[in-house]
């Protein structure tokens, strides 16, 4: 296995991702664990040093441990990752003075010729991507020159006899053309075969489930969507009967939603699940706030209340499952005080209360979403259940700007059926990653059958994204869309105009809050 020791750069997990793409087991763990009885006891193959936020010139910054320098495994160190690599080994690393980089830059291949280079330069210079304000301004003893970038004189360096790697850019990233290729390349050189899949993924899955869990109970919240049911199915298969699943009705679910999901798992799955309807509670919590933040932190902690609750009823369980995926864990928590600023707190990251009684189990915290659907897959859970656009756990609360109430919920679910619909008759479903209505807390003035009508506005949004952490709006026919706001201005009562949110991911998110 490979060990990626994480420096905080936002882009860690795309090398994970990069990996499994080459069928190549990983595990990142960050960099104040991996310590030289750590790194012993892992027994690395091979082992990758990422980027990050920090300068190696600040006094007390992150470094590698100093047993990996003599493991005898080929080393990748890259951006932060490469300058800790220069550091420790002898080199020297500056800050600023004019020589930053962001963004595209253009690598020139050096005289010698490096293996991990290998189909890179067949057409000349390489594209690659840069984020670096320190630069390395004189190579460790040992090392060797086999890129340059304008403002990167060692973009690409490497000691052979060691088979240490060390590239200032990110090869991580899409930006990097032939980044995939350096890695394919590095992976090869280290031994790796790629006989690692999907399924095998799942048995080490299961295995670390069965591992963290022993005898306990677990309870799995259970949402709909897609990532909590595959890491039910996922949970279940791993220790049976010691899973619970809760399907939480906190009143902010769409049309139909519970019976589809309660039906699915009771029938098809026979997992054992309990429906707690707890609309009252949420709905009477979440009455006057308008904050999005707030909502999301109440609901959050009722979330907290009504696990904690079934945890008892289900004789005691010690843990709580979730399917919290990697831009989740991403785009809420900042890492241990790294690059990555809080931008919502997703209710099943940032606002578990520490005090919980309970462990989490989050087996697929590492995984991208297309990487949760192949899971899936392979778990046999039906296509359409795993094609359904991804739902969050605050659910209509942060579609409904403002404050909300029950009128306004009912107002929203039935202008959002209307525009699924729509898109399944017009067979767009699966080419759109996630569609919705957004009710906006503002009343137009508006003329229906010759009276006056002042009633809410709603925006339609639809996005195609790989993984949500970027997006773009869906590119609608202006017929679909006049039909559509015609059918949902005569079938819903209470909204009176329709528009298109055409915000991409940045700047804008794909939820209105
Ligand atoms: P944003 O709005 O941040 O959303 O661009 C990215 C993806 O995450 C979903 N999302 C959530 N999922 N709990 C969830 O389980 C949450 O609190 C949450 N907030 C946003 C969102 O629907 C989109 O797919």
């Amino acid at each position: 296995r490979l060990l990626i020791i994480d420096f905080g750069s936002q882009v860690t997990q795309l090398i994970a991702r990069r990996l499994r793409e080459l069928n190549v087991y990983c595990e990142i763990h960050p960099y104040q664990k991996v310590t030289d009885a750590f790194l012993k006891d892992f027994a690395p193959r091979a082992v990758i040093l990422s980027g990050g936020p920090d300068s190696v010139t600040r006094e007390g910054s992150p470094r590698a441990p100093d047993a990996l320098w003599t493991l005898g495994v080929p080393v990748l160190g890259i951006c932060y990752g490469q300058q800790v690599m220069m550091q420790q080994l002898g080199g020297r690393v500056e800050s600023g003075h004019g020589t930053a980089e962001f963004g595209r830059a253009f690598v020139t291949p050096a005289a010698a010729r490096l293996p991990i280079l290998d189909g890179w330069f067949a057409a000349g210079n390489e594209q690659v991507w840069m984020s670096h304000g320190d630069h390395v301004s004189a190579i460790a003893p040992g090392f060797q020159v086999y890129g340059t970038s304008p403002n990167a004189p060692f973009a690409i360096t490497a000691d052979t006899a060691r088979d240490f790697y060390a590239v200032q850019f990110h090869p991580e990233v899409h930006h990097t053309p032939k980044g995939a290729k350096l890695y394919e390349n590095f992976v090869r050189l280290a031994g790796f075969t790629g006989d690692w899949t999907m399924g095998a993924y799942r048995e080490e899955a299961i295995r670390k489930i069965r591992e963290q869990v022993g005898g306990g109970k677990v309870i799995c919240g259970l949402s709909g969507g897609v990532d909590s049911s595959v890491a039910a199915v996922l949970i279940h298969e791993a220790i049976g009967d010691q899973l619970t699943c809760v399907f939480v009705d906190h009143g902010l679910l769409r049309q139909g939603e519970a019976e589809q999901v309660v039906g699915m798992f009771r029938d098809t799955y026979n997992i054992p699940l309990i429906h707690a309807d707890e609309s009252d509670l949420f709905l009477t919590a979440l009455e006057g706030v308008s904050d999005p933040e707030v909502k999301r932190k109440t609901i959050g902690r009722l979330f907290v209340e009504v696990f904690e609750k079934h945890a008892k009823s289900v004789g005691g369980a010690q843990f709580l499952a979730q399917g919290t995926l990697y831009p989740d864990v991403i785009e809420s928590v900042s890492f241990s005080g790294g690059p990555s600023v809080t931008i919502k707190s997703h209710h099943n990251v940032g606002g578990l209360p520490e005090k919980m009684g309970m462990k989490l189990v989050e087996p697929l915290r590492e995984l991208f979403k297309d990487e949760v659907r192949a899971l899936g897959r392979e778990l046999g859970l039906p296509p359409a259940f795993i094609g359904r656009h991804p739902f969050p756990g605050p659910g209509l609360a942060i579609r409904c700007p403002g404050a909300i109430t029950r009128d306004k919920l009912d107002i929203l679910r039935q202008a959002d059926a209307v525009f699924i619909d729509q898109i399944r008759r017009h067979g767009l479903y699966d080419e759109i990653w996630q569609a919705f209505v957004a009710l906006l807390p503002v009343r137009t003035v508006g003329v229906m059958g010759d009276g006056r009508t002042y009633d809410y506005a709603c925006a339609l949004r639809a996005v195609t994204s790989v993984d949500g952490m970027t997006a773009d709006y869906y590119p609608f026919s202006h017929d679909f869309l006049g039909e559509t706001a015609t059918r949902i201005i005569n079938e819903v009562r209470g909204i009176n105009r329709v528009t298109y949110d055409i915000t991409s991911k940045p700047p804008g998110t794909i939820e209105w809050e």
